[in-house]
């Protein structure tokens, strides 16, 4: 039996994250779009990932870039227009590559002409897509809830007298997903993309789909320090994970399941390991992969490593297919979070662990954060809580092409500075056999010619000192996997032939910082 035939692509594919303000600007306005993107795909085949997920590119007031979503059938002219978007998608499929979009549904902007309609009256035909509540007898918010972004998640509406929700900014409104006028223009918006080709969607903020303001107040949260954010003041127990979530996510399967091949569902949620394995349905009727975000919450030490993978792989529902993330535009890039000398081992392990990798643009070059100076400070959260390290700005500036103003990037001024060191462009990496987009270059080209690194079985997990090592076997060929989190050197355990090596050396001790794929 070969498994190739029965396996969806994206058993054994790479994802990777593009953040369209910050990939490729061709019109020289500073800010990424659709045509940048068509460009720049020879850098996305070279490097070898399977399928892009592009985050919103839809009309937008852009007060979370783009995350309020105004018209969910159209483009952003920013990121040019619905003709733009078929030849990206039709060049996409000619280099072979699957497109995912990003599908906000917890949400709209509050410039959406749903919402426009729901605040004329409240007796307005959409009034129930959003939430709305009565103040409380001495006019204060239906409950003490704290929106991500800090305040209130309650906003007044003077003209209509009642409070409306939003678990994000003001001008992001909640839409009621208990409505079910609501729920199917949401699944017409899936099924006018998928129409358009597209092989799936990330899914938005899942967590967040069905707050339940009739449980009342949030309780506070005991451990709270202020560096957390405010939001995280409270649990938000009311708000996050109702149990309702699940039967919209089997209705945005069977939309899924309308196509053929079945389109890719992958959920965004922040939870625990239990509540993520929830999104998987009960019987497998969900999300093909709720994001996994242990690796960028990890302890990058090779036993609290070891254990969260096998709690992980422990935690999955029989039959549920893992997958791992290391970095996206909400999180401190993975260069930054544990050194730019390790994040070749970071690498590694995403690549080499069994499950869907999804990959953030420009962690291939080992981009860094980028301080961002106040008066060039771009996201919401920064602006609300400043000066706590909250700010996304930092992991989303543009990717440097070439060396020089503008970085091969944009002709014009970009939205973000970029970062200015010639060793983290790619033209630089290009030209070097040793550089960091080389190594996953080879990396991924390994994992595509060894099946035991897709669909092999992981066993084997464990630390010897600071050594993390594993195994992945498929149809009798075992590689060895051992990876050197340590500050001193340490022998490799195992024996066999070096495939790749973070550092070029093939035999002897691992040293510092240094991962070996070896097969056995
Ligand atoms: C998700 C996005 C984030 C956005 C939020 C609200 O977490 O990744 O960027 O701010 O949802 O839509």
């Amino acid at each position: 039996m070969t498994h190739q035939a029965t396996q969806p692509w994206w058993k054994e594919g790479v994802i990777y994250q593009i953040y369209p303000r910050s990939f490729m600007d061709s019109t020289g306005d500073g800010i990424g779009d659709l045509e940048g993107i068509r460009q720049r795909l020879p850098h996305l085949v070279d490097l070898g990932v399977d399928a892009i997920w592009i985050s919103p590119i839809f009309p937008s007031p852009m007060k979370d870039a783009g995350y309020d979503v105004a018209d969910y059938c159209d483009i952003d002219p920013l990121f040019g227009s619905l003709e733009d978007f078929e030849r990206l998608s039709a060049a996409v499929k000619d280099a072979g590559l699957k497109l995912l979009l990003d599908f906000v549904p917890s949400h709209s902007s509050d410039q959406h002409p749903w919402f426009l309609e729901a605040r004329q009256s409240r007796d307005a035909d959409k009034r129930d897509w959003y939430i709305w509540r009565d103040p409380l007898p001495d006019g204060s918010p239906p409950t003490n809830w704290i929106s991500e972004f800090a305040g209130s998640t309650w906003t007044f509406h003077p003209e209509t007298g009642q409070y409306y929700l939003h678990v994000f900014l003001p001008e992001q409104p909640a839409l009621n997903w208990r409505n079910p006028e609501l729920r199917a223009a949401m699944y017409d918006v899936m099924r006018f993309w998928f129409d358009r080709g597209v092989d799936g969607f990330r899914v938005d903020a899942l967590e967040n789909l069905m707050p339940n303001p009739d449980l009342g107040d949030n309780p506070p949260n005991p451990d709270w320090v202020e560096s957390m954010g405010p939001a995280r003041s409270h649990l938000p127990v009311n708000i996050k994970h109702q149990p309702e979530i699940l039967a919209a996510g089997r209705d945005m399967r069977s939309v899924a399941n309308e196509y053929d091949p079945e389109r890719l569902l992958v959920g965004e949620i922040y939870g625990t390991t239990e509540q993520l394995m929830k999104y998987y349905g009960e019987n497998h009727d969900a999300f093909q992969l709720p994001f996994n975000f242990l690796l960028i919450e990890a302890v990058w030490q090779a036993e609290p490593l070891a254990g969260m993978i096998r709690a992980y792989e422990a935690a999955l529902p029989e039959g549920a297919w893992p997958n791992w993330v290391l970095g996206n535009h909400d999180r401190p890039r993975i260069a930054s979070r544990i050194g730019a000398g390790r994040a070749r081992l970071a690498a590694m392990l995403l690549l080499t662990l069994r499950g869907t990798p999804t990959m953030y643009q420009g962690d291939e070059l080992g981009m860094e954060n980028v301080p961002i100076p106040p008066e060039a400070v771009q996201d919401p959260w920064e602006r609300n809580v400043p000066g706590q390290g909250l700010g996304r700005d930092p992991v989303r500036t543009p990717i440097a092409w070439e060396t020089g103003p503008g970085a091969g990037f944009t002709t014009g001024t970009p939205w973000l500075p970029i970062d200015p060191r010639p060793e983290v462009a790619v033209e630089t990496q290009q030209a070097d056999p040793h550089s960091m987009l080389a190594f996953h270059k080879a990396l991924l080209a390994l994992r595509k010619r060894e099946k035991a690194l897709t669909l092999g079985d992981l066993t084997g997990v464990d630390a010897t000192g600071e050594v993390l090592h594993y195994r992945r076997t498929h149809q009798g060929r075992t590689l060895a996997v051992a990876l050197n989190l340590g500050e001193t050197a340490a022998p490799c355990p195992g024996t066999g032939d070096c495939l790749i090596s973070t550092h070029g050396t093939t035999t002897g001790d691992l040293a510092p910082g240094e991962g070996r794929v070896l097969a056995q």
